[in-house]
């Protein structure tokens, strides 16, 4: 973004995730994913729609959340703010990890990802992708294409510990069976997510977190998003498409995907100019999720950016029924720019 070096819009992002999960949060352990997804999906269009950029929305809600907003390609912020507003892809995920905020399990977070335009992988119709995410002690070690054993013993000795101390974290699903009997064999530490694998590809990259590495198919968006947190941190994640069918298989190749590559963080996301927040919904290891005091609400979120490498950690109490009246306003604002294009 050439034309704006100095703006950090990483904190005007940290505003989005936090309405985005200030209006999750009252739905943990309600079993209703579809309106806590609504709620959190309606805030975040709304906050992005205050941000003087030019958005195009490339990583959003696919089919898999069934969402009328936040769709691919959708153009978002204040693109006719009367100047030179940059340009830019965004990534989104208003809940990653919906499940865990339905049943009120830990580490479900609100997040969002911004780069310059063109600049983020599409993964088209392929659902998941397979990933090798560690923090930067390790980022120039792994191979996804090397086996599991062999990417243990070189991120052990990056990290100077034996296998035997790193925690693996894997999502805990039937496909990773011979993965998990791989890193069982090795002696490693394994932890078994049910689910959200960004939270803990960004805690592979910070210290005290007691995770060295996230492997394993997960969502291929999750891959773009972590990758954009990943660059912030000077981590790395590779990737690689994970048709779940020989039918997604031959589609993702007759549109040109090569289905074989290993893609890098740089691949996933080519700018040098990235922003990354996240606010935590439900607690977690990372952050805190949404606590309630009498009159106020209280979040944590992290605000990152690539090209300074800074990583804030930000504490922020909100008046929940005023931010609502902001929303409200907004939408009516929106409403009314949506009348006259
Ligand atoms: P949601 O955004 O639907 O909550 O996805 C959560 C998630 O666990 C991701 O973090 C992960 O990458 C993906 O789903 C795994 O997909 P699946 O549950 O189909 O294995």
């Amino acid at each position: 973004m050439s034309n704006a070096p100095d703006r950090n819009i990483g904190l005007e992002l940290v505003r989005v995730t936090e309405a985005a999960a200030l209006a999750a949060a009252p739905w943990m352990g309600r079993n209703r994913k579809m309106e806590a997804d609504k709620a959190a999906v309606d805030a975040m269009r709304l906050m992005l729609n205050t941000i003087e950029m030019d958005g195009i929305i490339v990583i959003g809600e696919g089919e898999k959340d069934k969402a009328p907003m936040l769709f691919n390609g959708e153009r978002l912020g204040k693109y006719n703010a009367g100047w030179d507003v940059p340009k830019c892809d965004l990534a989104v995920d208003p809940i990653d990890g919906t499940r865990p905020l339905a049943l009120g399990l830990p580490n479900s977070i609100a997040v969002v990802a911004l780069a310059e335009r063109g600049s983020m992988f599409f993964p088209g119709p392929i659902v998941y992708m397979d990933k090798l995410a560690v923090g930067p002690e390790a980022a120039d070690v792994i191979d996804l294409d090397a086996p599991v054993a062999d990417n243990l013993s070189a991120i052990a000795k990056a990290k100077g510990k034996a296998v035997t101390e790193l925690v693996v974290v894997v999502l805990d699903r039937p496909r990773h069976e011979q993965l998990i009997a791989e890193i069982r064999a090795t002696g490693a530490r394994l932890k078994l997510i049910t689910d959200g694998d960004v939270a803990p590809s960004i805690a592979a990259c910070l210290p005290d977190t007691n995770i060295d590495v996230l492997m394993g198919a997960g969502g291929a968006p999750e891959a773009v998003i972590s990758a954009s947190a990943l660059k912030c941190l000077h981590g790395e994640i590779q990737a690689r498409l994970y048709p779940r069918d020989e039918k997604e298989k031959k589609l993702a190749e007759e549109m040109g995907y090569d289905t074989k590559r290993v893609l890098t963080c740089d691949d996933l996301v080519k700018s040098d100019n990235v922003f990354f927040a996240a606010t935590g919904i439900t607690d977690g290891e990372l952050m805190r999720g949404v606590h309630y005091a009498a009159t106020r609400a209280t979040t944590e979120s992290l605000a990152m950016r690539s090209s300074s490498g800074t990583m804030r950690r930000i504490i922020a109490t909100h008046r929940p029924e005023k931010l609502q009246q902001i929303l409200s306003d907004q939408k009516e604002r929106l409403a009314e720019r949506e009348k006259d294009a």
